[in-house]
């Protein structure tokens, strides 16, 4: 490493010799740095005011040579000053060049890397057939209504007209919330069994004519298998308006079946019961896998029951102030991952809840 000479002659040729030395040196050192750290320790060895390498120039030949010899050394010494602080200058644009040239090389970005592919999602088979229900009757002129899921045993049953104690409440095995001894029957909470409880609360909000759907979630106390689930979803429908008859109902419905499966199915409607509806019917529809001859879908029957229905019942009319004098109307409501499990031909309803990717991609 270079360090400054005493000199003992102080003649202008033996000045530009040790300043010539100084240069080369300086430029050779100047050539082997990289980076702001190494300039800065460069630019410091050479120019600190302190002890730097010109510094030391000054105290060993400037200040050291004879009186006589000053003038000439001063001239010499300034000169190499001058060209020294070029040297450095060069060496600093080469040192930040250097510096960015690194950082360029550390953010570098390969485009020809292939991409993260982020798969799209895609709407859960489920929603999907409820999707389609729901614009099968938004088509027909219905709006979409929706209630809680926990609900009182009053909307839930009791103004469904199912009494208190009634046998018709044990269809629907019940999942009440715990610690409500002390509140009245009708107030007591529980997860609705069934999205009927919307149509209460649609005829308390708005008079007639009424034409809603409640797409929802419900919870039974249904042990799990392969056709029950304790969650599930159902498509509750209502029409109430003057003149509503029974036909109305079956022209309806009869419609919806024809828009999701085919205008080749047929519909029928057999005898059945509900406490919110009379007379009440469970919808079949002919099986659109075999066209009614007899398969494993419809069990060699030739129909498949899809759906419960009826004229809403004159005591439901009452729970919400409604007059049947005036006005009649009909509900219905379907089970969504039972048409969903015939749409895409799926034997366990438990597929729908278990999250298994890979029962869930088939649908993406
Ligand atoms: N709520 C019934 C159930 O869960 C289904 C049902 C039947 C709904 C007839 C209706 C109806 O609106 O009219 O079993």
């Amino acid at each position: 490493m270079y360090s400054v000479p005493k000199l003992e002659d102080f003649s202008p040729a033996a000045i530009d010799a040790a300043a010539a030395e100084l240069l080369a040196a300086l430029r050779a050192e100047a050539e082997t740095i990289s980076g702001a750290k190494a300039f800065e320790e460069f630019r410091n060895r050479w120019m600190a005011r302190k002890n730097g390498v010109l510094t030391q120039v000054n105290e060993l030949w400037l200040k050291a040579a004879p009186g006589p010899a000053k003038r000439e050394v001063g001239q010499r010494v300034n000169a190499l000053k001058t060209q020294a602080e070029e040297l450095v200058s060069l060496a600093a644009e080469r040192a930040s060049g250097s510096a960015q040239d690194e950082r360029l090389r550390a953010e570098a970005v390969d485009v020809t890397l292939p991409g993260i592919e982020r798969p799209l999602g895609v709407r859960h088979p489920v929603l999907r057939t409820l999707d389609e229900l729901i614009s099968v009757f938004v088509k027909m002129g219905y709006s979409i209504a929706d209630g809680p899921e926990v609900e009182s045993d009053y909307y839930n049953f009791e103004a469904l007209n199912f009494p208190p104690n009634h046998p018709a409440r044990d269809t629907q095995d019940t999942l009440f919330i715990a610690g409500q001894e002390e509140r009245a029957q009708r107030d007591r909470l529980l997860l609705r069994t069934h999205t009927s409880p919307v149509q209460i609360r649609t005829m308390e909000r708005i008079t007639p004519p009424v034409r809603v759907i409640c797409p929802g979630k419900v919870h039974r106390n249904d042990a799990p298998d392969a056709t029950h689930s304790p969650v599930f979803h159902q498509l509750e429908g209502l029409c109430v308006d003057t003149g509503i008859t029974f036909g109305d109902l079956k022209g309806t419905l009869d419609h919806a079946m024809k828009s999701l499966f085919g205008s080749a199915v047929k519909t029928s409607f057999r005898p059945s019961f509900f406490p919110f509806t009379e007379p009440s019917v469970e919808v079949s529809i002919s099986c659109p896998f075999c066209g009614g001859r007899g398969c494993r879908p419809c069990k060699q029957s030739g129909w498949i029951e899809l759906l419960g229905a009826g004229m809403v019942d004159p005591n439901v009319f009452g729970f919400v102030g409604y007059d049947p004098a005036k006005i009649s109307g009909f509900a219905f409501g379907m089970g969504v991952e039972r048409l969903t499990m015939m749409s895409y031909n799926v034997d366990d309803i438990q597929q729908f809840f278990y999250g298994d990717m890979r029962f869930l991609e088939q649908f993406a």
